[in-house]
């Protein structure tokens, strides 16, 4: 059985689907543990509800962002780590630890990619009138929210969308699709090969993974 690290930064809702999802056996793997960067991240206390090891990495105890990656690298090993998963995990990693779990480490953004790299994606899609927003997975590359997409789910924006109304519907795309895709991998359903995904499930998903908010 694959064993899985999660890394979080804040409330941890899509570490708690991950982990619900792991214990209903809807995913084939195990997470050996959370790792968060915030000593404050609501996400330690879900993780512990589940008897889950958590541990803090605080970015702010290290001088430098290798020393930081160094650490988190430390903790992988420990636990023989296969699947990296970043859930809201809000530091970016540096090119030495991407390059080593590259194709292991995979992440979830919030946006249809390659729009809206980086942060505050729900303001710049009511900026912008945007009909469509939605979520990515994809395999971490040492180029910010730039690695080779897995899959997409998609909501529609309504006219009078606040900021809160796109979170909770890209929260509740994010809490299905997520688990799903942490499974296929698990399963090497979807893999990685020479940058591109691949997908051995079924043969007419030979592209992006898509998924439509009901
Ligand atoms: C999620 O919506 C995720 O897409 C986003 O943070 C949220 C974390 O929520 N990730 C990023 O913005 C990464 N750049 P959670 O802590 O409740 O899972």
């Amino acid at each position: 059985m694959k064993k899985i690290a999660i890394l979080i930064s804040g409330s941890g809702s899509n570490l708690e689907a991950i982990a619900k999802a792991c214990f209903e056996q809807r995913i084939d793997g195990q997470i050996k543990c959370v790792i968060s960067n915030v000593p404050s991240a609501f996400g330690i206390q879900r993780a512990k509800s589940f008897g889950l090891n958590a541990v803090i990495v605080d970015h702010s105890l290290f001088k430098t962002r290798d020393e930081f990656d160094n650490e988190i690298d430390h903790v992988l090993s420990k636990y023989k780590i296969d699947i990296v998963v970043l859930a809201g995990f809000m530091r970016i990693l540096g090119k030495k630890i991407t390059k080593k779990y590259y194709g292991k480490m995979i992440n979830l953004h919030p946006s249809l990619l390659p729009l809206y790299p980086g942060l505050d994606t729900h303001a710049k899609v009511l900026q912008n009138r945007d009909k469509n927003h939605g979520i990515s997975i994809h395999y971490v590359s040492s180029e910010l929210d730039a690695g080779p997409i897995i899959a997409q789910g998609c909501i529609s924006v309504n006219k009078n969308d606040t900021k809160n109304d796109l979170e909770k519907r890209i929260h509740s795309i994010e809490h299905k699709l997520f688990p799903k895709i942490i499974n296929d991998i698990c399963n090497e359903k979807i893999y990685l090969e020479d940058n591109v995904v691949k997908f051995s499930m079924d043969k007419s998903m030979q592209k992006i993974y898509e998924y439509y908010e009901e």
